[in-house]
């Protein structure tokens, strides 16, 4: 837990305007600055950072907050590793608090000190392969015959290890890292009883491995000499940092692209990963030689449900791709296939191709899983009936893993024109099999839950219905105009002078009136807690809260190219839009129209009353007049409105 003090500190000390224009180019424009969502591809800017207000606000995807929020947005760091971020481009110091068993102590501190040394590592590569001569003859020559250029290079951080034995294990113990870190990184290598070790990595390119935050957690290295009977990859042991099956290569270099796309390429090697990159093809990672994760799938599902698997043509691949798509389609994410011509992989095929070229090339031949597996099994059985009930088979089970039934159905169909099975059959087929897993597949989910990450919370969109908007307008004069005095008069026309927030939360109590919204609730009781403790709770406030949601809404109010409600109000016919500056006309507008849903909900009421056939007839009378009163205030409210309905 980082400490309430740093939390303060980081607040204080970070600029939303910095922070972002580290990753988005601003330009001045009135008191704002403007720039290119990086959310959408769009060509006019409509992405807006208010220094004053320290809040950002994109019109093209919606999104808004603080400078912490938009590093979850932007990053999809969690809030923890958005703190961590900022502090550490500030320079403040993480102070921890709770209470801390010292083994957990212990750990952190092994943590902290694997990270640091494998981003020294990563350097001391780097270093060797851009300014050491045999660096530059063998590992940078290496990268540039694979058709690397230089900034591709240093975008991926490639390396070189040295031949020399205990080449880097002596740098490390130079600059004063210990034998046990040395040997928990997994960098060095110590024999039995012995003092000294070597390294791992020798004469070899490295590939760094990222995490999703950008930090280096270990390392690939290629061999350089194809005689040698050595693998031709060596990894990087799992270690306290690095956990092979949780990480995709790649995913720190793509997953804007991946997010802005909307689509994910699979792909099996390093080398794939980074020549797509350089022929412009950035949406894309790599699972690493080994079959994918439930983990590696939760990570591409941080940023996309849609998937394209890209596998070279032979059997193996072939195979491998058939147990990734299983796992995929358990994850409720949309998979489609794409083999590579005889001999070609995505390295090979992107070295060849411009990126429109590969564009096309993926666009053309992606196919559905269900139809490239029939296909490829189809081949397969030709016209062997015991082969094909057996083809069946493995593709119903396919299609039992998706968790939507209406997806599952629609593949059915599918799949009962490609096999030439009737639906009827399929469908008992699945019923089988479905059963079969049932139990098996509980339990699984029941398990994965328990140790599900945590997830950046999303606002929900809000829908389109009058209460809704007018709810949202309340919301957004209180966080816009909260503390602004208004001139206002009573029913017997008295006038009076006070704030909006008063205003608000008077109507409110006197008329026993509450939002529906959830969120508005909860804005609402923070609203009333800060003003019994004599404090104007605005927008101001509520974008600087550690609460995602609200930090998003108070945002949205707080730009005055406020551009959802307007909308609403044409499309609904609801309101002539008030003037910008007669905030008073307006606060008195909303309540008004507020307290018609009320008289909405107590007119139905009555109707309901009336059609009881046993109501006795002074009763009957009773509800009619009420009904007439309850019309009556009603088009008046709605005459002073200033509108026919
Ligand atoms: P590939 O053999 O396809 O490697 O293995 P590649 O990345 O395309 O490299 P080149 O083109 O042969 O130079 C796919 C991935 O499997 C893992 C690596 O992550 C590799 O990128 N692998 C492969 C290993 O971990 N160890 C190995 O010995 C081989
Ligand atoms: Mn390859």
């Amino acid at each position: 837990m980082i400490s309430r003090q740093t939390i303060d500190a980081i607040f204080s000390a970070a600029r939303v305007e910095e922070v972002i224009g580290d990753f988005v180019s601003l330009k001045r424009s009135g008191s704002n600055l403007k720039g290119l969502s990086p959310f959408t591809d769009e060509k006019t800017p409509s992405f807006m950072v208010s220094p004053a207000k320290q809040i950002w606000k994109d019109f093209s995807s919606g999104k808004g907050g603080n400078a912490v929020t938009f590093l979850m947005e932007h990053e999809q760091f969690s809030y923890p590793e958005a703190l961590r971020w900022l502090a550490k481009r500030y320079g403040i110091e993480i102070q921890e608090d709770g209470e801390q068993t010292d083994e957990q102590k212990e750990e952190m501190k092994l943590r902290e000190s694997l990270y640091i040394i494998t981003e020294f590592a990563k350097k001391y590569f780097e270093e060797q392969l851009h300014e050491t001569e045999e660096g530059k003859n063998i590992g940078l020559a290496y990268f540039k015959e694979r058709g690397f250029n230089q900034s591709t290079i240093e975008k991926f951080e490639l390396g070189y290890s040295p031949a020399k034995r205990t080449a880097f294990t002596e740098a490390a113990e130079k600059k004063g890292y210990g034998k046990s870190l040395l040997e928990a990184s997994g960098l060095s290598i110590y024999r039995e009883g012995e003092t000294t070790g070597y390294d791992r990595f020798r004469e070899r390119v490295i590939f760094p491995i990222h995490s999703f935050s950008g930090r280096p957690l270990g390392f690939g290295g290629r061999i350089l000499r194809n005689d040698v009977k050595a693998a031709k990859y060596l990894n990087s042991p799992e270690s306290e940092i690095y956990h092979k099956s949780k990480i995709l290569y790649g995913i720190f270099q793509s997953k804007q692209a991946i997010l802005k796309q909307n689509e994910c390429l699979l792909v099996e090697g390093y080398m794939d990963v980074i020549s797509l990159h350089q022929a412009g093809i950035e949406n894309v990672v790599a699972s690493s030689g080994t079959a994918l994760t439930v983990d590696q799938i939760r990570l591409i599902k941080r940023l996309t449900p849609n998937v394209t698997i890209l596998y070279d043509g032979d059997a193996a691949g072939i195979n491998a791709s058939f147990r990734g798509i299983d796992l995929i389609l358990e994850q409720e994410l949309n998979v489609k296939v794409l083999l590579f011509p005889n001999g070609e992989d995505p390295d090979s095929f992107a070295q060849k191709h411009s990126s429109e070229e590969i564009e096309e090339y993926i666009k053309e031949n992606s196919t559905d899983f269900i139809r490239f597996k029939a296909n490829v099994l189809l081949e397969d059985a030709k016209d062997d009936p015991v082969k094909k009930a057996e083809l069946v088979r493995d593709i119903i089970n396919s299609i039992s893993l998706i968790p939507n039934i209406v997806q599952r159905e629609l593949y059915v169909q599918e799949a009962s024109k490609l096999l030439e099975v009737r639906e009827e059959v399929l469908f008992k087929e699945l019923a089988q099999s479905l059963q079969r897993r049932r139990k098996e597949f509980v339990d699984r989910k029941k398990a994965e839950t328990e140790t599900r990450p945590m997830e950046v919370v999303k606002t929900e969109k809000i829908e389109i219905n009058p209460r809704e908007v007018v709810e949202a307008d309340l919301i957004r004069l209180i966080m816009q105009y909260g503390d602004l005095v208004v001139d206002l008069s009573d029913a017997e026309g008295n006038a009076y002078q006070t704030t909006v927030i008063e205003e608000i939360i008077n109507q409110f109590d006197v008329n026993d009136l509450d939002f529906q919204n959830e969120l508005y609730k909860n804005i609402l009781e923070d609203v009333k807690l800060g003003f019994e403790a004599e404090e104007l709770r605005t927008g101001d406030f509520f974008v600087k809260m550690f609460d995602a949601q609200k930090t998003e809404i108070a945002s949205e109010a707080m730009f005055e190219k406020y551009s959802l409600s307007p909308n609403w109000k044409d499309k609904l016919n609801i309101f002539i839009k008030p003037k910008e500056n007669n905030i008073s006309k307006e606060i008195f507008d909303v309540i008004l129209r507020f307290k018609t849903f009320y008289l909405d909900d107590e007119i139905k009421k009555c109707s309901e009353f009336l059609k009881d056939e046993e109501l006795s007839g002074d009763a009957r009378q009773d509800q009619i007049e009420k009904v007439m009163t309850l019309t009556r205030t009603r088009s008046q409210i709605f005459s002073k409105l200033n509108r026919v309905l």
